[in-house]
């Protein structure tokens, strides 16, 4: 009996522990993600539909893999900007500081070895500020922005 009732005691404790050993290491690291868990259900029910789980898009190209692709846009002018306003996150129905945790979260899940040093996390006002005002012409903008990410891979080899 007593020790049905010492296995009751200890079980809620264990279960923190087994909870806080599953979470990734760096999972508290991540600048602008203050709950990865909730980031990654955003991504879930909001982009992965079109993305994908792993970020990889459609076979057609036509949703672009986010593999060593996503943060480069993080390394020329309006790439920042890009990212929020192209329309799956624009459009996204979820407020700013989420939005601006997915997008956090996503660069560093799908494309961690490019985002530049000097990154740093979106912010909701940031966020806010650059969903307000929407692409016109996705397309060329986005042609635009990997000609110039092109451009800078040649000139540093
Ligand atoms: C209906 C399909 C769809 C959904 C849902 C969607 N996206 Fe996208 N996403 C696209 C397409 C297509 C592109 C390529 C640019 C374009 O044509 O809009 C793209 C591009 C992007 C890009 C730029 C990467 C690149 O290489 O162009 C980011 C960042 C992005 N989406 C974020 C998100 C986020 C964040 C969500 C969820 C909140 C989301 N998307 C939901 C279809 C979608």
């Amino acid at each position: 009996m007593w020790h049905a009732f010492r296995f009751l005691l200890l079980s809620p404790v264990l279960m923190a522990a087994i909870a806080v050993a599953n979470e990734p290491a760096t999972a508290s690291a991540t600048p602008g993600v203050s709950d990865p868990a909730r980031s990654r259900i955003d991504y879930m029910l909001h982009c992965q539909g079109c993305h994908g789980p792993d970020g990889s898009g459609t076979r057609d190209g036509v949703v672009p893999k986010l593999e060593d692709q996503l943060a480069k846009f993080l390394t020329v002018p309006g790439g920042r900007e890009f990212l929020v306003q192209v329309p799956g996150s624009a459009n996204a129905a979820l407020p700013a500081d989420r939005l601006a945790a997915v997008l956090n979260w996503m660069v560093l899940t799908f494309d961690s070895s490019n985002v530049p040093a000097d990154f740093s996390a979106y912010s909701a006002d940031e966020v806010a500020k650059f969903r307000s005002t929407p692409l016109s012409d996705v397309s060329k903008v986005r042609a635009e922005l990997i000609k110039m990410i092109e451009a800078s891979n040649t000139g540093s080899r």
